[in-house]
């Protein structure tokens, strides 16, 4: 095959959106850490951050300057085909996120801790964390949970390991919620969605995804921590804001959430180019003359 690997066609940094230049350090090449994150926060400086599961996909954001990337493990309904994200796997995660970190060169690509891989505990929180770091080249790592997961948060921010922690609605516990329901409302739930968040700077996270969560608390629950909020159906007052790539695309099908603003319609997009192709084939258009060797 004679394709050029995404890794190959390196960012043009004048492609990036302007807005998140600034996280990049200006001309550098180098990639976003969580030291540029940190001064975003100082700054007031909001910035944006998408899902990527293939290092073809992860090339484009990073042109297009998405200065952090999580490789999520809504993989699991987004790109492997499940119910949920229940039966995703470290190897499945290891594998994709590989992937994203070849295809790009200047976002922070963070992976995500599948369900299982962390609630046994601090020490294999540890392993598995590490085998991200080590296996696919991760510069850092997602779990689910706030004062529950604390030890674990921890061990591995002591470890060298940088944490975006996740509180508010957490898709690993889709099971015991029964749903997808809004977290924090009334005030023991928001004063324990404080005390989440809290808890999980205290334990060194460098930012926390708020996902579900009223736009009053998330906007309360930002001014209240010196670090990060990434917001996900919480509100504009967030400092970051993520979608699932495939929904903001408009590629997923079916119902998407009210959060959800698509910015493309790459389902339609795809879809017509598909029938295109099988018209061209069918009807004997395809390979034309330029398209052949002699
Ligand atoms: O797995 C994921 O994509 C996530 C985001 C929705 C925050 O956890």
């Amino acid at each position: 095959m004679t394709h050029v690997s995404p890794a190959r066609n390196l960012p043009d940094s004048s492609k990036a959106a302007p807005a998140v230049k600034a996280l990049y350090g200006g001309k550098s090449s180098r990639r976003v850490t969580v030291r540029d994150i940190a001064a975003a926060k100082e700054r007031g400086e909001r910035w944006p951050m998408l899902t990527a599961y293939d290092a073809t996909t992860a090339s484009v954001f990073d042109e297009a300057g998405i200065p952090v990337m999580l490789v999520g493990d809504s993989m699991g309904n987004c790109h492997l085909g499940y119910e949920s994200t229940v039966p995703v796997t470290m190897d499945e995660v290891t594998i994709l996120a590989a992937a994203v970190v070849r295809g790009t060169s200047r976002a922070l690509i963070v992976g995500d801790l599948p369900f299982g891989a962390y609630q046994e505990g601090a020490v294999q929180a540890l392993r598995n964390a590490t085998r991200l770091v080590k296996e696919a080249g991760v510069g850092a790592v997602k779990l689910e949970g706030g004062e529950r997961s604390a030890h674990q948060i921890e061990l591995l921010v002591r470890s060298g390991i940088p944490v975006m922690a996740h509180v508010g609605f957490t898709p690993q516990s889709v099971n015991a919620y029964g749903g997808h329901p809004v977290q924090g409302r009334g005030e023991e739930a928001a004063q324990q969605l404080l005390r989440d968040a809290k808890a999980v700077q205290d334990a060194g996270a460098f930012a926390v995804v708020l996902e579900l969560v009223p736009a009053e608390l998330a906007a309360e629950v930002t001014r209240s921590l010196h670090i990060p909020t990434v917001g996900i159906g919480a509100g504009p007052d967030c400092d970051a804001q993520v979608l699932v790539w495939t929904d903001m695309a408009g590629l997923t099908g079916g119902r998407v959430p009210r959060f959800v603003k698509q910015y493309a319609d790459l389902r339609r997009t795809l879809g017509d180019a598909a029938r295109a192709f099988a018209d061209d084939v069918v009807g004997g258009h395809y390979p034309a003359e330029e398209h052949s060797y002699h």
